[in-house]
């Protein structure tokens, strides 16, 4: 089965990742946030209706010891997160249909029965395991309450993670010599009755749901190869009293495991959404529920927008457990890479961050970060975030391509034309041209591309200063007034689908363009109908849309950022995991569960090659000619499952080049990245196509190497 392409007359549903209520937000958390609300958006450019919804996070071990740290409840603790959060979210124009949280009745309702649902099916069993006990503090200790030795390499490792050695997941029971965190006394395992839901039967109908599922291609790649490695059933309740209680008989009083009730606050959410509005407006269990509806027998498009790090949840635990309790399976699993800073992850114990308070703060507006989130390669690489680059993507590209045709049109068609509205018809040139950004648009949005959803704007902007340039209404206003007029027709034409067209991305400051316009209603109640219909507003002055950014402000936000990552580094000693690592367990998935490879990065960590002891010269090097490239063109080969055909620009030339890269990577996000060159590697034939050159690459998921500054193509590596 394939889906239609959105829009479709089913109700969508786009969820977010929920935030632990357990820290500050940083930039990072954000690219889910601004993924989501740029997709949502998205969708109802093309009149598709959607419910965008999350909420907070609020149980798991994390929260629970860090409430204790602090001394307040975890109740007390998390809802002050979960408030902070609700207020955060639309500063940076994330607009949730709903908010909710993982403790509120609705969600603790809807899993409770969702369990029971399990249970019923008979998808849930019980077994013995050791559980690590405090017998002076007489508590059990799960997950982040426990500490000890890694079995596996001697680290000091936490409960469910080697943290600082290998990196590997731990079950309950595996740790050695363990200790409660809380107090630091010698803990003993004890024997304790616990439930698993049968993961492991659904291994056949997972792997054909990922045969079904969209988004990117990480969130099929990665859940295949755990499949074939086979699946692990899953414990999925904890000895802690912070949680939703298990449901039915339950002599040990025992919670369920956070990442039980967490994805179900993504059903809890719509219901509460359907509740205000109304089930006419919205109707959450036609969305969720296979067959609640004769009109959606299989229920909704449900989208999931993440992280790569917690793929697994979102591919195995959870549709498994929608499969198994008749509930519609996701459609789409979005799951976006990091951001870093100088290439290793953020921290939020150690302060190695760039806060979503500290940007507003800074007096940036909201929008620009979000067209740097989306736009920054494609969704699911890996973004090292720097102020110059957000500089330079603000100065060129906001400011330069879209500010300056939309400033110089609007002003000229302002001052020449006395607010007349211009109400000729678009020229058949500029009206194609709209058409075909509508097209992009609507064909970013069917790949899960939030960056071509951006890329559709500024390609349109940058055709729209070249019309302006190379029309030159300004030299025709006397000579052929009427042709000057149609130019400028044109261009409001172009400034009109701009603003619905990049509504997704900069939603606020594409609402002022609508004003300037002079548009009825919303733009945010526009859909790209309006976009073909051509102006019909009485233009009102303009004012630049965008700042451009100085460098002063550059440096400074550079030494302040500088300075912050070097107090981190010497605080984080050896734990340079590359990954997420906060000490207090907020920025780790706290999984409990089979194979914790999500992060390949560490995956490649426990399996290093030993450096080799046989010296090269430097002239040696000096025979490699390695270069920047930047590909522009990424094809898959005939007969061949895991070669791409590329074509990559090298400054004097672009060269064909083949890759085994398509099992790897998104193929159609590869377009535009920049990446390392042997470039005078042999050539070789493969399946046909002669490669001149190899791209350069780290590990087993094909790493591409990039440059983090502005080296371009054709510049020599040395
Ligand atoms: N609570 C879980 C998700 C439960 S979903 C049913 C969680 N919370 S989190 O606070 O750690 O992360 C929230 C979101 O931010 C997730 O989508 C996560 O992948 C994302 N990110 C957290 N740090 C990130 C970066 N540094 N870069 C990109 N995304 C990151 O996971
Ligand atoms: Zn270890």
């Amino acid at each position: 089965m394939s889906h239609d392409d959105f829009p479709t007359d089913d109700p969508a549903v786009v969820t977010c990742g929920l935030p632990y209520a357990n820290g500050d937000l940083h930039i990072g958390h954000l690219r889910t946030y601004v993924g989501g609300d740029v997709y949502r958006r998205a969708l109802e450019r093309l009149g598709q209706e959607t419910a965008f919804v999350s909420g907070s996070d609020m149980h798991g071990t994390p929260v629970a010891v860090n409430a204790e740290q602090e001394g307040v409840s975890p109740e007390e603790f998390a809802l002050d997160w979960h408030e902070r959060y609700a207020a955060t979210f639309p500063k940076f124009n994330v607009e949730f249909d709903n908010y909710g949280h993982t403790h509120d009745e609705t969600n603790t309702e809807l899993t409770q029965e969702l369990v029971r649902d399990l249970d019923e099916a008979g998808h849930l069993y019980e077994k013995e395991i050791m559980v690590a006990y405090d017998p002076v503090d007489d508590q059990y200790l799960p997950d982040r309450y426990v500490e000890g030795t890694c079995p596996y390499c001697g680290a000091h490792a936490r409960g469910d993670e080697c943290d600082e050695g290998c990196q590997r997941h731990l079950e309950p029971g595996e740790v050695e010599d363990p200790e409660s965190t809380i107090t630091g006394n010698p803990a003993e395992y004890r024997e304790r009755t616990h439930k698993f839901f049968e993961v492991s039967a659904f291994a056949e109908y997972l792997s054909d749901f990922l045969d079904r599922l969209e988004g990117t291609s990480n969130a099929r790649n990665q859940p295949r190869e755990w499949i074939e490695q086979g699946l692990q059933d899953w414990c999925i309740t904890r000895d802690m009293d912070w949680g939703v209680e298990y449901p039915g008989e339950n002599p040990q009083d025992l919670v369920l495991y956070v990442w039980v009730d967490a994805p179900i606050e993504y059903i809890a959410s719509t219901k509460q959404y359907s509740e205000r509005v109304g089930a006419e407006a919205f109707d959450w269990e036609a969305a969720w529920k296979e067959g609640a509806s004769d009109a959606h027998p299989e229920g909704g498009e449900i989208v999931h927008v993440i992280g790569r790090d917690i793929i697994q949840h979102h591919t195995i635990f959870w549709p498994a457990m929608l499969e198994a309790t008749g509930h519609a399976e996701p459609r789409a699993v979005m799951a976006s890479g990091f951001v870093t800073l100088g290439g290793k992850g953020f921290s939020t114990s150690r302060d190695r961050a760039v806060w979503a308070d500290e940007y507003l703060d800074e007096g940036f507006h909201p929008d620009p970060l979000r067209y740097y989130l989306a736009t920054n390669g494609g969704f699911q690489q890996d973004v090292d975030f720097s102020w110059e680059k957000f500089r330079d993507r603000v100065n060129t590209e906001l400011v330069g391509t879209v500010g300056n045709f939309l400033y110089r049109s609007l002003l000229f068609a302002h001052r020449n034309y006395d607010d007349a509205p211009i109400s000729d018809a678009t020229s058949e040139e500029v009206d194609e041209r709209i058409e075909e950004a509508i097209a992009d648009f609507e064909a970013a949005v069917n790949d899960y591309s939030v960056r071509a959803v951006g890329d559709a704007v500024t390609d349109l902007a940058r055709f729209g200063n070249e019309y302006i340039q190379r029309s030159e209404p300004w030299n025709l206003v006397d000579d052929d007034p009427e042709e000057a007029e149609q130019v400028i027709h044109d261009c409001v034409a172009i400034a009109k689908a701009i603003a619905v067209l990049f509504e997704p991305i900069a939603p606020e400051k594409a609402e002022r363009l609508w004003d300037q316009l002079g548009e009825d209603g919303s733009v945010h109640e526009a859909t790209v109908e309006a976009a073909r219909e051509g102006p019909d507003g009485d233009l009102a002055e303009p004012t630049e849309l965008f700042e451009q950014i100085e460098d002063e402000r550059v440096e400074a936000l550079n030494e302040k950022l500088e300075a912050r990552v070097a107090d981190a580094e010497a605080d984080g000693e050896s734990s340079e995991d590359g990954g997420e690592s906060g000490e207090n367990g907020d920025e780790s998935d706290d999984t409990e569960d089979t194979a914790d490879d999500t992060d390949t990065d560490t995956d490649d960590m426990t399996d290093i090659e030993p450096l080799s002891d046989d010296r090269i010269s430097f002239d040696d090097f000096q025979e490699l000619d390695i270069r920047i490239g930047r590909i522009e063109e990424a094809e898959g080969i005939e007969g061949a499952d895991d070669l791409l055909k590329l074509g990559v620009d090298l400054g004097a030339e672009t060269r064909t080049i083949v890759a085994g890269l398509k099992q790897l990577h998104d193929v159609d996000e590869l377009p535009g990245t920049k990446v390392v060159v042997l470039a005078n590697m042999e050539k070789a034939e493969l399946f046909g196509v002669e490669s001149n050159g190899m791209v350069l690459a780290a590990g087993e998921e094909a790493d591409l190497l990039t440059t983090y500054e502005d080296a371009g193509p054709g510049t020599k590596v040395k």
